[in-house]
């Protein structure tokens, strides 16, 4: 069926490792805001999440760096950071996968995918899933996107991966769900980090609310290193999130720079019923 779920928001490691070191103000309704987000995908009743994340060279060196890369495995461990830096035990993740491999076999109709059944999550991905489905129990299909060193693939693609995600699960009988997991503008472990560039992340995010397609493939690699750091090479999560949602626009449930967190805490979640004008 058609996805029933989709959503976007930021993994800094901060997030969940220096929680307490934000300002109550900061970190109460963004806390909040990730709770709502959880209700919402509770509510949506899935079968599995797909998550859209970038690689931090955990799975992925420049010795083999692909582009887009789905998971084919019955189950995943993360994170590979140290439980006193993230603040997240060590644990195992369910995957599926048999309907991995109807994705990816769906999806290869359209995207050239690489696939890999041994695949490992860092903060990219546990940092959502301690937040969002904290018992672990939920189905996980990640695919990560290279937002790490170029050549990356351009805004384009990145939105064509999402349509070709929206149509690989259409004719699945299951509930499937999509989040993506990065940006906005930061700059991780570079002398500018916690720096928030919150004019940019506000012009991208709306962009992506109303998913402008025209505007969201338009961004390019020099504008975002300029403008959003290397971090925010990470909004290719966003856009195939954007691509995934075939025009549908998007709730902002909140957006405040947190520098605490090195971030601008971001989320978002679709109108999966509503399309843009
Ligand atoms: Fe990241």
């Amino acid at each position: 069926m058609p996805l029933v779920f989709a959503a976007a928001a930021n993994h800094a490691p901060g997030i969940t490792g220096r929680r307490y070191r934000a300002p109550e103000a900061e970190r109460e309704p963004f806390f909040a805001a990730y709770a709502e987000l959880k209700r919402k995908l509770d509510a949506a009743r899935l079968d599995a999440l797909v998550v859209i994340a970038a690689d931090h060279f955990t799975n992925f060196f420049m010795n083999n760096m692909p582009a887009f890369c789905i998971g084919l495995a019955d189950r995943y461990r993360g994170p590979v950071e140290s439980s006193s830096l993230l603040k997240i035990e060590p644990t195992e993740v369910p995957g599926d996968q048999r309907l991995a491999r109807a994705i990816a076999a769906g999806m290869m109709q359209e995207v050239d995918l690489s696939y890999s059944e041994e695949l490992v999550f860092d903060h990219g991905v546990m940092v959502p899933l301690h937040l969002l489905t904290p018992d672990m129990i939920l189905p996980v299909v990640p695919i990560f996107i290279n937002c790490l060193t170029g050549p990356r693939a351009p805004a384009a693609r990145c939105y064509e991966l999402g349509r070709a995600l929206r149509r690989a699960t259409a004719g699945l009988p299951e509930r499937i769900g999509v989040l993506g997991s990065g940006g906005l503008s930061h700059w991780p472990a570079v002398p500018a980090s916690g720096r928030v560039n919150a004019a940019w992340d506000e012009e991208f995010l709306d962009a992506f609310l109303k998913n402008d397609r025209e505007r969201l493939v338009a961004y390019r690699d020099d504008e975002i290193d300029a403008a959003g750091g290397p971090g925010g090479q990470e909004i290719r999560t966003w856009i195939a999130v954007a691509g995934a949602m075939e025009g549908r626009t998007s709730e902002k449930l909140i957006y405040l720079p947190i520098p605490a967190y090195a971030v601008g805490g971001c989320i978002a979640v679709g109108n999966l019923e509503k399309r843009a004008a």
